[in-house]
């Protein structure tokens, strides 16, 4: 059975752009194989400075998958930081990745130039990632674009381990999302937590409102056809029911219709498909014991894995 492994960084309220992004396809990829989907709350620690922000966003993604269907007893669900002995692998790891090399990291660079302040979690950021990823002998790692190089380099870095330790690793695919596309935010920008433009998956019924309510729209008057297609309004309804987003051409392209009642047709689509997530995600609020458990379970899963792996590396090395 093949590996599908992956990582979603607790960073922030989830928001409709996740959801199409990154949970829908990763919860569809659950039947082609094994797949281990763990809450890389080690990595988040490079951004996160609160303690209580960490507890909150790792809680609030496992709920999260769980509320949209990830089914808990086919796919390993694990918090990163519940098997560490990833940093043991990454230490080996580390000795043999070239400076080079993740200097040439774009992430890093890019953090960089924004001003971030360095550190070494920062720059050794690819390396974690890279142990992630070999320590459970993944065959294929579903991630968006901005994640390729660092699927180069955890290649890399194994080859290098082969090359001088002997075969221990294989080399895993990268399965890069570019056919989801990228959902527009209430701005028309980029739906993400940076821009402050998103519609939230598990808010309350008015905190998804607000932000639906304020979608920026043309100015064209009641009486006048709008143009729907290719607009923020159009985008959304288009992502979260497509169905309904051809009879919405129709009739939004009508003269006599108000931007303010789109913009209802789309909440009441949104609540329509999300409804039984949300339900979900309070029950699991209300008991967080619950999701402690699935994610128990889920590392003692994923160390049954893990240990042949570290076992022969560890060997390899003279360890
Ligand atoms: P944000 O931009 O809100 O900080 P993240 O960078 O944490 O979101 O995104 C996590 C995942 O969700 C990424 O894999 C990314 O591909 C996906 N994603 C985020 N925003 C969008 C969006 N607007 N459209 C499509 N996918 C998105
Ligand atoms: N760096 C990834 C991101 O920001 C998260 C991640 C950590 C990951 N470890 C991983 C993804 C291993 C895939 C495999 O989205």
């Amino acid at each position: 059975m093949k590996i599908i492994l992956t990582g979603i960084q607790p960073s922030g309220a989830l928001h409709l752009g996740n959801y199409f992004g990154m949970m829908q396809p990763a919860l569809q990829m659950q039947e082609q194989g094994q797949a281990l989907y763990f809450i890389a709350n080690y990595h988040a620690l490079t951004s996160i400075t609160k303690a209580d922000d960490l507890q909150r966003y790792t809680f609030d993604a496992a709920a999260g998958f769980l509320s949209c269907g990830l089914d808990p007893q086919r796919t390993i669900l694990f918090r990163q930081s519940d098997r560490p002995e990833v940093h043991e692998l990454a230490w080996l790891l580390s000795v043999v990745t070239p400076m080079g090399l993740l200097e040439r990291a774009t992430s890093y660079k890019d953090k960089i130039a924004q001003g971030a302040e360095t550190n070494h979690g920062l720059f050794a950021y690819p390396v974690l990632m890279a142990a992630d990823i070999l320590l459970y002998n993944s065959d294929f790692v579903p991630v968006g674009k901005d994640q390729k190089q660092h699927l180069e380099i955890a290649r890399d870095i194994a080859q290098k381990f082969n090359d001088r330790f002997g075969p221990v690793f294989k080399l895993p695919e990268a399965v890069i999302r570019e056919a989801t596309a990228v959902v527009p935010g209430v701005d028309g920008r980029k739906m993400s937590k940076s821009y402050g433009n998103t519609i939230p998956l598990f808010g309350e019924e008015k905190e998804i409102r607000k932000p639906v309510m304020s979608i920026k729209t043309d100015s064209t008057p009641i009486e006048e056809p709008k143009r729907i297609e290719g607009t923020v309004l159009g985008q959304l309804m288009q992502a979260v029911n497509p169905e309904k987003y051809e009879q919405f051409k129709v009739y939004g392209a009508a003269a006599g219709i108000g931007y303010g009642d789109l913009k209802k047709d789309l909440l009441a689509a949104i609540q329509e498909r999300f409804k039984p997530y949300q339900e979900k995600f309070r029950h699991y609020q209300a008991h967080p014991e619950e999701v402690e458990a699935v994610l128990r379970d889920g590392a003692a899963r994923a160390r049954e894995l893990a240990a042949p792996v570290l076992a022969a590396a560890r060997k390899a090395a003279g360890l």
